[in-house]
């Protein structure tokens, strides 16, 4: 027996030109509008070709499909400017191909032995911290992980003024991005100021792909990216090199993706770490140990000596994932009983499937110890997808894994990050993936008396309480 497709309802509320994304959603972001529509039904349409998926099975349906029947945001028409040759707007075919060519510069030795890089150079960055006003913690976690993608990963260590000038650039695109995804087309043809910034941050991303390709200093196994996909100017590139567009096309695209996923993660570890003293002294106390041991080094695996930061930073993921997902429907289909019509636009709001009550047990906690082996449930497990999911799953996450908890492990062992304005909550903006804006902290030294305790064997937080608070 075969039942008719329903037509999917409308979202309540929200009328006018921009219905539910309004000017307030420009500037608070999405994120209250997703969470008031969470209940509005599993699948519902906010605009005109613009719907939402709520159910989380249906959303892992669209997310895990390999069928053909959904296409990636970035490879959207009005994104061919931003993505042009890279990875993330390839066709089925090309993408496939292109993701197992890049994949074991993530997964094999030169990503797993990162961790002693990354810790040197998260450490002179703390250094360099101010030790006597507040920082914007995403801003400078963005030159920060700048540094740590083009040297750690990209094997280019290019000159301070590319970071800056990659530092530059990368919000203007994302915000052009969510925009040009979320806005119907006739908002995006008003001549704003946001459109003169983004030809701007165009031309500076150009110039930090070209010279962190001329930077590039390949590893001597040859199985960093760069020299993956053939970089011809490399002496272990390999055979059959991608066009040099397509090589600087992949530079933005890692630049990109890495500064958006990596920078929300460090600076809402900041915020969260600063907000839970408890959890912040565990932390410290593997940092202060990893310090007084001399740092990572080769051969260290990070996830032995710094259990408790691994945890809490898998709990920062879960309350401060990617926003949504989305994808495009590429042919009239069917979902969960209603029907799609070609070109309609699925956002999958991630960061409310990571905060449902009836998924994981008191969502509103925030709480480490739930990724204990012996508490974890695996309701969470299957929920919580902050790297999304395979066919489109974060291709850098084995890195990431590595690289945010071992950052904030050389941080911690310097500085502790506390609020400019206590009690003000952080608002996000609209971003591909969601930074607390203007998050203004203190970077407080911590006394160089501590890493010696942590070598006497003492618990070093207990000890040198009284100097930190
Ligand atoms: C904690 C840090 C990170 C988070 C939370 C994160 C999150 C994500 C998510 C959710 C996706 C899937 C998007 C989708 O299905 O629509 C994704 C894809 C991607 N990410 Fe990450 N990411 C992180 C770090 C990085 C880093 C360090 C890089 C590169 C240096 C990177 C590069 C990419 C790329 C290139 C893709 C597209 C992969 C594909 O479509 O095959 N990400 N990331």
């Amino acid at each position: 027996m075969t039942t008719e497709a329903r037509k999917v309802p409308r979202a309540p509320g929200g009328r006018g030109p921009l219905s539910h994304l309004g000017f307030s959603g420009l500037y608070r972001g999405a994120e209250p509008v997703l969470a008031r529509l969470r209940s509005a039904g599993p699948l519902v349409r906010i605009r005109k070709a613009l719907y939402l998926v709520n159910d989380p099975d249906l959303m892992r349906t669209v997310l895990t499909d390999t069928t053909g029947r959904f296409a990636h945001w970035s490879a959207a028409a009005e994104l061919n400017d931003v993505f042009g040759h890279g990875l993330v707007a390839l066709g089925p075919d090309a993408y496939r191909q292109r993701r197992a060519r890049m994949l074991p510069a993530f997964t094999s030795s030169p990503a797993k032995d990162a961790g002693p890089m990354i810790y040197r150079i998260v450490s002179d960055f703390a250094a360099s911290l101010p030790e006597d006003r507040p920082v914007d913690v995403a801003a400078a976690m963005t030159r920060l992980t700048a540094k740590l993608i083009t040297h750690c990963l990209l094997r280019a260590p290019v000159a301070d003024d590319v970071l800056d000038l990659a530092a530059r650039w990368e919000p203007a695109v994302s915000q052009v991005i969510i925009c040009r995804l979320l806005m119907p087309s006739w908002a995006l043809n008003l001549p704003t100021p946001q459109r003169r910034r983004f030809r701007r941050a165009l031309a500076a991303r150009a110039e930090v792909a070209l010279r962190t390709l001329e930077a590039h200093r390949p590893p001597d196994d040859g199985e960093d990216v760069l020299s993956l996909l053939g970089n011809t100017s490399c002496p272990t590139a390999r055979r059959g090199a991608v066009s040099r567009e397509a090589l600087l096309a992949e530079i933005s695209t890692l630049v990109f993706g890495g500064l958006e996923g990596t920078v929300a993660t460090l600076a809402w570890a900041c915020h969260e770490l600063a907000s839970h003293p408890d959890i912040e002294e565990a932390v410290l106390h593997e940092a202060d140990a990893l310090a007084a041991a001399g740092g990572l080094r080769p051969g260290h695996v990070w996830a032995d000596v710094l259990p408790a930061t691994g945890r809490f930073i898998q709990e920062v993921e879960r309350v401060h994932p990617p926003t949504a997902l989305m994808r495009d429907v590429r042919r009239p289909t069917v979902l969960g009983g209603f029907h799609l019509p070609e070109g309609a636009r699925l956002c999958m709001p991630l960061r409310e499937v990571h905060h449902d009550p009836g998924l994981i047990t008191d969502p509103g906690l925030f709480d480490p110890d739930r990724w204990l082996p012996e508490n974890v449930e695996a309701s969470a497990c299957r929920a919580v997808t902050p790297f999304g999911l395979p066919p489109r799953r974060c291709i850098a996450a084995p890195l990431a894994t590595v690289l945010v908890p071992v950052a904030i492990a050389a941080m911690a062992a310097q500085r502790r990050f506390r609020p400019a304005h206590p009690g003000r909550a952080p608002r996000t903006g609209l971003r591909v993936i969601a930074h607390p804006v203007r998050l203004m902290m203190f970077p407080q030294p911590l006394p160089t008396t501590r890493a010696v305790l942590a070598g006497a064997g003492d618990h070093p937080t207990q000890q040198v309480n009284g100097t930190l608070r």
